[in-house]
């Protein structure tokens, strides 16, 4: 018998919680189903759940088959991850990847509450940058989904959203590295306008550089209201934190050493799929597929990228800039 006593519920002042800390149903959202049902009517994503991106687009392209080992290199949610462990059942296995150390305990026992067992499905808390070093044999499928949650995106003590005021923090694995704030303490202004441009595109990188290094910021809303007081807009202002993640996360460092590896992670005839969200991602799976499909490596690649469909769009507008490109591994390499 459970003798446990239920936790109660966190108190806040007036009608609604206004605190993220004291928004009890963004905690545990598999609680409140109706709630969560409103909202995705509406074409929003419910706080502290995240909606997986082209789930049947990235399923056609993956082909799982039963008995299959798959790699989730991004478990986020577990939205792929679930689909997937359904699809290569019965005998199949799926190593689920995450660095978030915040969120990766709670997929973990979503999806050991939808039975999938310590031998169907294991965790890493890890980067996928080494792949090829975790995995003790090639493996049938590989997905990586990129960028940040939306259980990320919406916990404003993570510094990743500018609606919320928060630490600028930014950080997936928050145990690790270095918060924004530090990392714009150490850049001088020609340093931040390269990054602005050469992470985002950022059109007027230089004068936002010497806008943001002009006073000390330490949130996420002193942030923005620089940047706005420098001319800029809501996307000067997206571009900007993108930019900023991508740095304090080495992203594109990540990126470039998994896709240099991911032949080796490959079985002959695997297949992989990436969901990039922006241009500085899409174009190294771009580059990387088509050397490997010239040097023989894969026998076949996605030549157009594949966007989400109308009816997504529509349900879920924080797919609008989702893009799926694909490889199959040679079956002689
Ligand atoms: C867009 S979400 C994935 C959502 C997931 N496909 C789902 O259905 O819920 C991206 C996830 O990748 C993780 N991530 C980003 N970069 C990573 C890296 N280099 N290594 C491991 N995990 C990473 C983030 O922490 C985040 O949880």
């Amino acid at each position: 018998m459970n003798t446990e006593k239920p936790r109660r519920r966190q108190r806040y002042h007036g009608k609604n919680p206004r605190h993220f800390s004291e928004k009890y149903k963004e905690h545990a959202p598999e609680r409140y189903a109706e709630d969560v049902a409103r909202v995705l009517e509406r074409g929003r994503t419910p706080a502290g759940t995240h909606r997986p991106i082209m789930v049947r687009e990235v399923m056609e392209v993956l082909a799982p088959q039963p008995g299959e080992v798959a790699v989730d290199c991004t478990l986020g949610y577990g939205g792929h991850a679930a689909v997937m462990l359904q699809a290569i059942q019965p005998g199949g296995r799926l190593i689920g990847i995450d660095v978030d150390p915040i969120e990766l305990p709670k997929t973990e026992a979503r999806l050991r509450a939808l039975g999938f067992s310590p031998y169907t499905f294991t965790v890493h808390r890890t980067n996928y940058a080494g792949l090829a070093r975790l995995l003790p044999e090639p493996v049938d499928i590989v997905l990586a989904d990129l960028g940040v949650s939306s259980m990320q995106m919406d916990n404003p003590a993570r510094g990743f959203t500018y609606k919320v005021d928060g630490p600028l923090d930014l950080r997936m694995n928050p145990q690790r590295g270095q918060p924004a704030t530090a990392l714009l303490a150490s850049l001088n202004e020609s340093a931040l306008a390269t990054l602005l441009l050469e992470h985002a595109d950022e059109p007027a990188a230089d004068r936002m550089a010497r806008a943001i290094l002009r006073v000390p910021i330490s949130t996420t809303t002193q942030l923005t209201a620089v940047i706005r007081g420098s001319g800029g807009d809501d996307d000067s202002v997206r571009r900007v934190f993108q930019a900023l993640r991508i740095a304090v996360n080495n992203e594109f460092g990540a990126l470039d050493e998994f896709l240099r590896n991911l032949p080796l992670c490959l079985k002959a005839g695997g297949r992989v799929a990436i969901l990039t969200f922006h241009s500085g991602e899409d174009r190294r799976v771009k580059k990387w597929f088509r050397s490997g499909e010239r040097d023989g490596t894969y026998s076949e690649i996605a030549h157009e990228v594949v966007r989400p469909s109308a009816e997504e769009l529509r349900a879920n507008p924080r797919s609008r800039s989702a893009k799926l490109r694909w490889a199959r591994a040679a079956n002689s390499r």
